[in-house]
């Protein structure tokens, strides 16, 4: 009998190594998973034109996790992956957060909680007299009052789970409407949350901080375009994009989560074992926490934390992980 059904999307470049990686850190953690395989991604896509179809993701549907590698092969137009696959899984299964730990210098660690179906991701806009000279191209950002409480109701339900420390970043002195409602927003649940103390920053300011003195954070949630863009600096002061993992969940449990490293699928070094498996170790420790196999996700947790300086190839960092676990 095993623990849990996983869908499992190795994807593109180096994604399928670090997933072969991560399933056999979980396995030698003692959690046994039925797993269900899916050649998907620009490679797939190259080859019969599938990015992602519906009777998948009702699939999907039935099982407990999806297990992501990395999605994204040269020769494919920008936005049919990113859209017509990882989009899509976030926003057809509602996957309203996500969730992206950082540790600093192994000891501080602090977590960005993401908006992950609305914004400027939605895909409100378009063109208006396209490839004349008097062009229009729009591309609104797209935020309900629903969506952002309920990512915001997660991140301080966090924060009373961690240090009781949440702020907001925005870019309230600019974008006056969605900030705005946001801001709202934020105020109005802290005050279900006393125990909370809550700080705010714009966006701007926050890429300074994220630099001199990441250690004033501890959850953080924004908005999904700023939260794209504050991950991949957080990586970047946080060992690098190699280490950085996250979860994008559906805490309702309505459908099932997704669990993915934040770095992309490096078709440069694909192929050729370099690649650090660390960030895909730390995603399946996320997918099994978030499906209730604590101790064993603790366990993958600080194993692959002491193991972030290890050098070697990818299987060779993985077994790094394996002896520690
Ligand atoms: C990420 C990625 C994606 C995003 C891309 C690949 C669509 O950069 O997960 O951070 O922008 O969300
Ligand atoms: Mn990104």
């Amino acid at each position: 009998m095993s623990d849990f059904r996983i869908a499992v999307v190795g994807g593109d470049g180096i994604g399928p190594e670090v997933i072969a990686e991560g399933l056999r850190v979980i396995e030698a953690a003692g959690v046994s998973l039925d797993t269900v395989d899916y050649d998907l991604g620009g490679a797939r896509y190259l080859k019969d034109g599938t990015v992602l179809e519906d009777k998948t993701l009702s699939e999907w549907r039935e099982l407990d996790a999806i297990y992501l590698g990395a999605v994204g092969a040269p020769g494919v137009p920008p936005g049919v992956i990113e859209r017509g696959l990882l989009l899509k899984m976030r926003f057809d299964l509602d996957l309203y957060v996500n969730q992206r730990p950082f540790v600093l210098d192994g000891s501080h660690n602090f977590v960005v909680i993401r908006e992950n179906t609305e914004g400027t991701y939605a895909g409100e806009g378009g063109f208006l007299r396209k490839n004349t000279p008097h062009e229009i191209a729009t591309q609104g950002s797209v935020n309900t009052r629903m969506g952002a409480e309920r990512c915001i109701r997660y991140a301080f339900d966090l924060a009373t789970k961690r240090n009781n420390h949440l702020t907001l970043v925005h870019k309230t002195n600019v974008l006056t409407f969605s900030g705005d409602l946001w801001e709202r927003t934020f105020n109005e649940v802290a005050e279900e949350f006393p125990d909370v103390e809550t700080a705010y920053n714009h966006v701007d300011a926050a890429c300074i901080y994220f630099v001199q003195d990441p250690a004033r954070y501890d959850v953080i949630v924004t908005d999904n375009l700023f939260g794209d863009i504050l991950t991949d600096l957080g990586g970047a002061v946080s060992g690098g994009i190699g280490l950085a993992s996250s979860a994008n969940l559906n805490p309702d449990r309505l459908a099932p989560s997704m669990f993915e490293p934040v770095h992309g699928s490096a078709p440069d070094i694909a192929g050729q074992s370099k690649a650090n498996p660390i960030a895909a170790i730390l995603s399946g420790s996320l997918m099994l926490d978030f499906l209730g196999a604590t101790e064993a996700a603790q366990r993958i947790d600080v194993a692959a934390k002491a193991c972030a300086e290890v050098t070697g190839s990818t299987s060779e960092i993985a077994d790094a992980v394996i002896a520690k676990l």
